[in-house]
């Protein structure tokens, strides 16, 4: 390979010096794009091997260029390869290190490419396989949501609106409630690896190449199911990354609602779940203290991974066609917003698997608040012929009462209840007890213990 003028071997031919201190800090990426390493190394294979059929290099050279590209591989999976930041980042470090290693046929790998292409092509491979490995971990966590469902279809709990006791429901329903949930964003997930499944390598710099590549034999290798058809969009589209982006920032706000009932529900107060010992620390002053430090932190996350989308929004807005080093910012926050998506369900699918159900604390506080007064006043409906506005006025004089005698509803006396209205009958009583209350509650997405049997079985199969 020719060695530069000065300053950088790969594109250092016209220029008389080398990089000030300050342009190579802001400019070398290898800190954080050597994560690529593994897709710019499938990516630079799949190019040589397509030269090399279509006579652009020869098969010799192809051959070294691949076997040394399987060196480096494993010199940079165990931890022997020196990264250069003079080498800006890793296309270049690992173009430098194979001329190092095979001299000449190393020059020409770079024919009928650019790092444009090489870079858009790197970050897709990566950003899908995050997306599957994303899509595994959610399937892993509605597993486990699923078997407390299974566990407790007929545990009651009450139901909030407003935080404020609503009506009884079943801890199984809540629990499905986030079944439903992670399964669409699984699904986001799973849109946007279709979307994004097409390959960029071959767009070159910005415009195509004149060499007569073969994209379509590229795009399998990397095991895209098409290349890309506009080299312009190629090189200047980030939006798989926005997509993931996006996905990640619903899928952390799904998790931080979760976590902060998991945070309520295991205060004294509420007392609804034990969290096990494993997935909550002491405190180093107040010895009698549990803190929910996982849920917390898998609360917390959603900050910054909603933060990561804010920044690769801001970063393209505005941008030109086609590639600008703008575009080299995109990394850091796609990597961050991963890990931390990745660590916060992994983090939960232990959190929920392990936490204890209080059901009797459940039960208790389900059975205050007059969470069954829709109950009473749909019975006055349904038995006493009441218009449901009607009904609904009656319930609140009744709920009233108990409150003034400080009683709960199934306590009142039928006398009581008949002052309030004649039509009240002994029967009124059996729609006050929770347990009748969730039972009844059988239309299609109601609470009911059987319906959530019938739920339960539908997501054992859809998670097979
Ligand atoms: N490190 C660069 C990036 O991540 C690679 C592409 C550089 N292309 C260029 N024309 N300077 O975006």
């Amino acid at each position: 390979m020719s060695k530069p003028g000065s300053g950088n071997q790969m594109w250092g031919g016209r220029f008389a010096t080398g990089p000030d201190a300050i342009m190579e800090e802001i400019n070398a990426s290898i800190d954080f794009d050597r994560k690529l390493y593994a897709q710019d190394i499938a990516g630079s294979k799949a190019h040589a091997k397509m030269l090399a059929q279509q006579g652009i290099i020869s098969k010799k050279d192809a051959k070294q260029i691949s076997v040394g590209l399987d060196t480096i591989l494993s010199e940079i999976s165990s931890g022997k390869f020196k990264f250069s930041r003079a080498l800006e980042d890793i296309h270049m470090n690992i173009e430098s290190r194979l001329s190092d290693l095979i001299g000449e046929a190393a020059g020409r790998l770079h024919t009928a490419r650019s790092r444009n292409d090489q870079v858009a092509t790197d970050f897709r491979l990566w950003v899908k396989q995050t997306m599957f490995a994303l899509s595994d971990n959610l399937t892993q966590l509605m597993k486990v949501l699923t078997d407390k469902a299974e566990q407790h279809c007929d545990t009651i709990m009450p139901g909030f609106t407003h935080l404020q006791s609503a009506q009884p429901v079943t801890f199984g329903h809540h629990c499905l409630a986030y079944v439903e949930m992670f399964a669409r964003d699984k699904s986001r997930v799973n849109d946007a690896i279709v979307r994004m499944n097409e390959c960029p390598l071959g767009a070159a710099a910005l415009a195509g190449t004149g060499f007569d590549i073969d994209r379509v034999m590229v795009a399998k290798e990397l095991g895209f199911s098409s290349p890309t058809r506009n080299s312009l969009d190629s090189v200047s589209d980030r939006d798989f990354a926005l997509d993931l982006l996006a996905s990640a920032s619903i899928c952390a706000t799904h998790l931080s609602r979760l976590a902060e009932e998991i945070v309520l529900w295991s205060t004294p107060q509420f007392g609804f779940i034990t969290l096990s010992d494993s997935f909550s620390t002491g405190s180093s002053i107040m010895p009698q203290k549990k803190n929910p430090d996982a849920a917390e932190l898998v609360r917390a996350k959603t900050g910054r991974i909603n933060g990561s989308l804010v920044a690769l929004l801001t970063v393209l807005k505005g941008l030109p066609l086609s590639y600008s080093k703008d575009m080299q910012e995109d990394k850091e926050a796609v990597f961050d917003a991963a890990e931390s998506l990745e660590v916060a369900l992994s983090a939960m699918r232990g959190v929920v698997g392990d936490m204890a159900i209080n059901t009797q604390a459940m039960r208790l506080a389900a059975g205050s608040g007059h969470a069954t007064a829709t109950d009473l006043a749909d019975w006055l409906v349904r038995e006493a012929g009441l218009p449901f506005r009607e009904a609904h006025h009656v319930t609140g004089r009744v709920v009233a009462l108990a409150e003034k005698q400080g009683v709960i509803l199934e306590e009142l006396t039928l006398e009581q209840l008949q002052s309030i209205h004649p039509k009240i009958t002994n029967a009124a009583y059996n729609v006050l007890s929770v347990e009748n209350s969730v039972a009844s509650r059988k239309s299609f997405g109601g609470t009911s213990p059987k319906n959530v049997k019938q739920q339960v079985r539908y997501w054992r199969k859809r998670l097979k």
